[in-house]
């Protein structure tokens, strides 16, 4: 496994396992599975309603809860200081545990000040519920506003993949000494129908989708996220520590993103640019 270190020491697992859409009894095997194979950075959230499978998979495991990353973020009708304290614990009671690693604001939502949800958030590390903050969909802006109130605040979870232009976020990251979670990291799919990505995979022998997880997570402050229902594709997805890609085919892979594709795009969304 590679990892992301702060400077604090704290060490991020760079692939982790997401779990949007896998609920019920598919979600317990499916974590289990993922933790079998070696994943030890899981991705949940409250609107996922999987918490509980999430936390009886972690449970069941034979892991100690500290070998285990474990995300989840807030709902965005969630957010005001009542909300945030008692929806985490809701969470923390589903998830089994005492504390997550990291808590996320899932989406950035003016319906209650940004200061009072980050707040409740440094409280909740103080409570020792979480041992990290940071947020989701953030863009440029609204991580400078939440870095003067909350400068503890290291992670931004965002879509990222090769067709999608993520500079201005990938510098803010940098210049915060903050990582970036690249969320629906196969872009759902799309990479493995890429002529391009197909003819790198060929050459070291993998997938494009291998590639592609292999490229996000060679860069310095990415951490990768992909969701895989099934074993073999949790599996194949695990199975990109046993090479390197040369600096041309990173640069071709780093060069697609004129596509501008951006596949999570809800009507709440914030203004990207
Ligand atoms: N913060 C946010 O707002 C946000 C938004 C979206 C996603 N996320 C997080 O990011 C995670 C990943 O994103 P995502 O689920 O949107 O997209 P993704 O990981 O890019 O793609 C998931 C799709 O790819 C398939 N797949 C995975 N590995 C494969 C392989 N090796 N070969 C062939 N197909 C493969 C999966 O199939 P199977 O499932 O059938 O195996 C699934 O259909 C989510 O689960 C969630 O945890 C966060």
């Amino acid at each position: 496994m590679l990892y992301w270190t702060a400077k604090t020491g704290t060490k991020v697992p760079k692939l982790g396992f997401g779990t949007w859409l896998i609920k019920g009894p598919q979600c317990v095997k499916a974590v289990k599975n993922a933790l079998e194979i070696g994943y030890r950075h899981i991705d949940t959230a409250q609107i996922y309603g999987n918490e509980a499978e999430v936390g009886e998979a972690i449970s069941e495991s034979d892991l100690a809860r500290e070998e285990i990353f474990l995300v989840t973020k807030v709902w965005r009708d969630s957010l005001n200081k009542t909300a945030v304290l008692r929806s985490t614990e809701e969470s923390l009671k589903k998830l089994k545990t005492d504390y997550v690693d990291l808590l996320l604001i899932h989406w950035p939502d003016t319906r209650a000040p940004l200061e009072e949800t980050l707040s409740a958030m440094q409280e909740l590390v103080k409570q020792q519920k979480t041992k990290l903050i940071g947020v989701s969909n953030f863009p440029v802006e609204l991580i400078e506003i939440s870095k003067k109130t909350a400068p503890e605040i290291i992670c931004n979870q965002v879509e990222y993949h090769p067709f999608l232009d993520q500079r201005p976020i990938l510098k803010a990251i940098g210049v915060h000494n903050m990582f970036l979670t690249a969320y629906s990291p196969l872009a759902r799919n799309r990479v493995f129908k890429n002529k391009t990505i197909q003819e790198i995979g060929n050459k070291y022998s993998k997938t494009p989708g291998q590639i592609v997880l292999r490229w996000l997570i060679e860069q310095k402050n990415i951490v990768a996220i992909p969701k895989a229902a099934k074993k073999k594709h949790a599996q194949d997805n695990f199975d990109i520590f046993d090479f390197q890609l040369s600096e041309p085919d990173r640069l071709i892979l780093g060069s697609m993103h004129s596509q501008n594709q951006r596949l999570v795009d809800p009507e709440w969304a914030p203004n990207w640019d």
